[in-house]
């Protein structure tokens, strides 16, 4: 057998770095802009939950971020206001304490981000991507619209957290036929290559490419359904001690979970609240906001279990008939809307086996996009990690803390979504768009 060590090597030039440079931060600031200017000004600067910082400081962090990698360590600029870089530093203030701050107030935020903005706008023109590190094949700019994007994410969880009446709206998705199946797909045993060395705005902790041998595996074909997950509810999932961790059943217990956050029972049925919206559970979609302690129930109670993080992307990026790994589960084309629900354009998951033009070659759809997906596995380097551009992306958070998750949700924009992309969060943390699909070994 031969070790697939091949992946994409074709670097775009520089003309189409600097369009897509410039049209991955419009994007993204089209989306800060809709986020913070959807609600009033009181709702910017108040703290929806302690989870969360107030709306003004993601705006501001924005602006500083960018000003700071782009202004600064690119262009060489002097600080524009140094007395403001603290405030917006997110080690030097947790979330929490956040509101206290003196921030910058609403006007003042969105006049600094955009004055950063017309700035870099006139750098970027000028660029040069063979300089260094940092601006080989666009990098810096490519990190901070991937930045700006995430906090994008983070502000609709303040705005799901949010009570009040709604300030959001999107179509929902297209409609589908009924999946036909199969539940789960065998994935043959084998090595494959993990991570990336040749995608040019992968972040670090996405490198370097490395093999991996992964016995073989069965993955669900789509991501566990709310229907499925109520069924784990009406089995007494919560209260049955045997199906959780020691540390997820004293953590159930403590908070007295018995559902996913946001639901609520109501007589004979499950409601949730979504965007300000309380609606019926729909039984058919992905179920969302659940911890990684629910998650990992769920797997025992069904007989499974999570996929390691190296199943997940093993299922999502080999290509069998290749044997190469491919950017996304169909290919290495860009994610179009046929493809994944991401970016923003529903405010909800689609329903399970949608999006069959996304389906990997195995015919395991919704990887990307929808849910973000909880894996088994703690968040740590990959061998050959190098910390870059700065240790407080990723290398802070390596270790048992943090469990991984994969694959991004429908409030991710295709700029921050791959094969390679990690997340990770704390395993009671159910505040974010997560869901997940389960996993066995072949042997069991
Ligand atoms: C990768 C989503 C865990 O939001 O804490 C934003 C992304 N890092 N600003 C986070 C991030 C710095 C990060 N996550
Ligand atoms: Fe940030």
């Amino acid at each position: 057998m031969t070790a697939p060590e091949t992946e994409r090597t074709s670097v775009p030039e520089a003309e189409e770095l600097r369009e897509r440079a410039l049209a991955s931060l419009t994007t993204a600031r089209a989306r800060t802009t809709l986020l913070t200017s959807c609600v009033e000004d009181p709702d910017l600067t108040a703290q929806h939950s302690p989870l969360m910082s107030p709306l003004v400081w993601d705006l501001a962090h924005i602006g500083n971020q960018e000003e700071q990698w782009l202004l600064r360590a690119v262009g060489g600029r002097e600080a524009m206001r140094p007395e403001i870089d603290g405030l917006y530093d997110a080690f030097e203030h947790p979330r929490a304490e956040r509101p206290s701050l003196p921030l910058l107030p609403p006007a003042e935020a969105r006049g600094y981000a955009a004055e950063v903005r017309g700035r870099v706008v006139d750098l970027l023109t000028a660029a040069d991507f063979h300089g260094s590190r940092l601006t080989e094949a666009g990098f810096a700019f490519g990190m901070i619209a991937q930045h700006e994007q995430q906090h994008d994410e983070t502000m609709l969880i303040t705005h799901q957290l949010r009570t009040g009446p709604p300030a959001l709206t999107a179509p929902d998705p297209e409609p589908v036929p009924l999946f036909p199946g199969p539940a789960e797909v065998l994935v043959p045993g084998g090595p494959f290559t993990m991570g990336t060395s040749t995608e040019p705005w992968a972040l670090d902790n996405e490198r370097p490419a490395h093999p991996v041998d992964v016995a073989p595996f069965w993955i669900d074909t789509t991501p566990v359904t709310n229907a499925a997950y109520q069924a784990f509810i009406d089995d007494g999932g919560y209260e049955t001690e045997r199906w959780w961790t020691p540390e997820g059943w004293a953590h159930v217990r403590q908070h007295s979970l018995t559902a996913p956050l946001f639901w609520r029972r109501d007589g004979g049925q499950w409601l949730r609240r979504r965007f300000g919206v309380t609606e019926a559970v729909p039984a058919d979609e992905p179920v969302l906001h659940v911890c990684w302690y629910e998650a990992d129930a769920y797997a025992r109670w069904a007989g499974r279990r999570l996929p390691t993080e190296a199943e997940w992307e093993k299922a999502a990026r080999h290509d069998p008939v290749s044997g190469r790994s491919t950017r996304y589960p169909w290919g290495d084309a860009d994610p179009g809307p046929a493809h994944a629900n991401l970016g923003q354009r529903h405010l909800r998951p689609a329903p399970a086996g949608s999006y069959p033009a996304g389906a990997s070659p195995l015919g395991v759809r919704q990887l990307i996009g929808d849910v973000w997906e909880w894996t088994s596995s703690d968040f740590q380097p990959y061998p050959g990690f190098r910390a870059f551009p700065y240790k407080e992306y990723s290398e802070v958070f390596f270790g048992p803390a943090y469990k991984v998750l994969r694959g991004g949700s429908f409030a991710v924009d295709p700029v921050a979504c791959r094969g390679t992309f990690r997340n990770w969060d704390h395993p009671i943390r159910r505040q974010i768009f997560s869901g997940f699909r389960t996993a066995r070994s072949e042997a069991l």
